[in-house]
């Protein structure tokens, strides 16, 4: 990092983890990897798989000015899977291109990672990013797109770096 530390706020989305079913441990690991990178963790939190709750904690936490939304779960397949169908409707702007370097950073992994519906964009001035909700996947992810961020974020914010000089970050 530069000389200032971004924000990052990690939802979990679980119906089992908000019920006390089970202990997710996709947040936890998602947080301990950007401190590593240099954010600040500034808020967490775990919702079910509802729409509601789920608007109700990024816009709570876009209208805070996160830097970073981090979401992890519910991007598959399964009737209740719908972060990415209400990340979308809240996005200002969407980039496909962080989401598609998941998925294609993800196929060398495993062939399932095609059934990921991860969206990516921009709200006000934070960048969510959809991650899928087990520890393996959300940190398999993150691990693809993590090096990108920090220029993403400057731009999202109205940097005028000149992008043809900027050293490609260590993979
Ligand atoms: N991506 C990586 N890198 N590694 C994985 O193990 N699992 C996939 C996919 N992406 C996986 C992955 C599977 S099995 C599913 S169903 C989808 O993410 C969606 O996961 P989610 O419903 O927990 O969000």
């Amino acid at each position: 990092m530069t000389n200032y530390t971004y924000s990052c706020g990690v939802l979990t989305v679980s119906d089992k983890g908000s019920q006390g079913k089970r202990q997710d441990t996709s947040g936890p690991a998602i947080e301990e990897m950007v401190r590593a990178a240099g954010f600040s963790v500034t808020c967490s939190t775990l919702v079910p798989d509802e729409k509601e709750a789920i608007a109700n904690v990024i816009t709570e936490w876009t209208g805070q000015g996160i830097d970073l939304i981090l979401t992890t779960g519910g991007t598959g397949l399964s009737p209740r899977d719908v972060t990415p169908d209400i990340t979308r409707s809240l996005l200002d702007r969407e980039i496909p291109g962080i989401s598609e370097v998941m998925r294609q950073a993800s196929l060398k992994k495993t062939p399932y990672a095609a059934l990921s519906r991860s969206v990516s964009g921009i709200r006000k001035e934070s960048l969510i990013i959809n991650l899928p909700g087990s520890e393996k996947a959300a940190t398999e992810n993150l691990t693809a797109v993590l090096p990108i961020l920090e220029h993403a974020i400057e731009k999202i914010k109205g940097s005028t770096v000149d992008c043809g000089n900027i050293p490609i970050p260590p993979s």
